[in-house]
């Protein structure tokens, strides 16, 4: 199958699930559940929880197994996003080609719907009954994770480029949670120790890779394209991978750990699946 049908497919899938879930909660027409409907359902690419379906899969387990683990990581990724736009963060208006959460509703329901997503992704994992995959959401999202790396993003603008702390950003605040994706992914189809491992590098290196392709995009592509600010990280004096490494280099790199995360996937012997196809498609992605 073609990568692009695939993705339709899966991101039909996941609209589904998602649509599924919120049907039986939050009916009531409040301000709150129409920040948290609008700041879902809005055309996200749905690529954490495609590579988390794709790695259950691929360690043998049907697709059913990851379909809690995917929904919670992409909920909490949309309140990441939500809060990332605020005035406080990023300062952005424009996500997913619509208005940010706080353009629409106001900053104090932004932060709150955000909040409310973080908690909703915990309830759906926790009524799984199995607290390793809960853990693994908790250590990548929190003050080891991502939250730390928002944080360093914030504290690094308009320092000095050091290829130490765009590392850290760059991990923290987006690969941590890509790989937990397939992690959770592998957890929940019972995977092997090695398998599991493989798998981890696989996703820590393109996790790495999202994040350089989206530093690149913000500096190449357009507003209309992205559906978020182009140039938003210049104008705000971001560490990027292209600010640190430059232009050459970044999309160098993006090759590089894109070829050596497929290494991963070949080291072990997993049932036919997408995520090579993936992975190349991430490369090759324009929003
Ligand atoms: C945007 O993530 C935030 C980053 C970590 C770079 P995506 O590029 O996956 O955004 P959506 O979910 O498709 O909107
Ligand atoms: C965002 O990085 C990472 C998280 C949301 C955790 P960016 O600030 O680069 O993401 P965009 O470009 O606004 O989507
Ligand atoms: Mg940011
Ligand atoms: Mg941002
Ligand atoms: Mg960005």
């Amino acid at each position: 199958m073609q990568i692009h049908d695939y993705l339709a497919e899966q991101q039909q899938l996941i609209e589904q699930q998602l649509q599924h879930h919120f049907q039986h909660h939050y009916t009531e027409n409040s301000v709150l559940n129409r920040a948290i409907k609008y700041s879902i359902f809005n055309g996200g690419k749905r690529i954490r929880p495609i590579l988390c379906i794709a790695a259950t899969e691929c360690c043998g387990a049907d697709e059913e197994h990851a379909f809690p683990s995917a929904l919670a990581i992409e909920l909490f990724h949309c309140s990441t996003l939500i809060h990332d736009d605020l005035p406080c963060m990023d300062d952005d208006d424009l996500r997913r080609g619509k208005p940010t959460c706080h353009i629409q509703f106001g900053e104090a329901n932004a932060v709150l719907a955000g909040d409310a997503l973080i908690i909703e992704a915990f309830k759906l994992i926790a009524q799984q009954k199995r607290s390793e995959l809960a853990l693994e959401l908790a250590q990548a999202a929190g003050a080891n994770g991502v939250i730390a790396g928002q944080v360093a993003d914030l504290a690094a603008e308009h320092m000095t480029p050091s290829r130490e702390l765009v590392d850290f950003i760059h991990y923290h605040k987006t690969a941590i949670l890509i790989r937990a994706s397939i992690r959770m992914g592998a957890i929940a189809a019972h995977a092997d120790p090695t398998t599991i491992e493989a798998l981890t590098s696989f996703g820590e290196k393109i996790g790495i890779a999202f994040q350089i392709q989206d530093d690149i995009l913000d500096e190449t592509a357009s507003s209309e394209e992205l559906g978020k600010p182009a140039g938003s990280d210049r104008a705000q004096s971001k560490m990027t991978y292209p600010a640190v490494y430059g232009m050459e280099a970044s999309r160098k790199r993006v090759q590089s750990l894109t070829e050596e995360a497929i290494q991963h996937l070949h080291s072990v012997s997993l049932r036919p699946n997408p995520l090579e196809k993936l992975a190349n498609y991430l490369v090759e992605r324009k929003k």
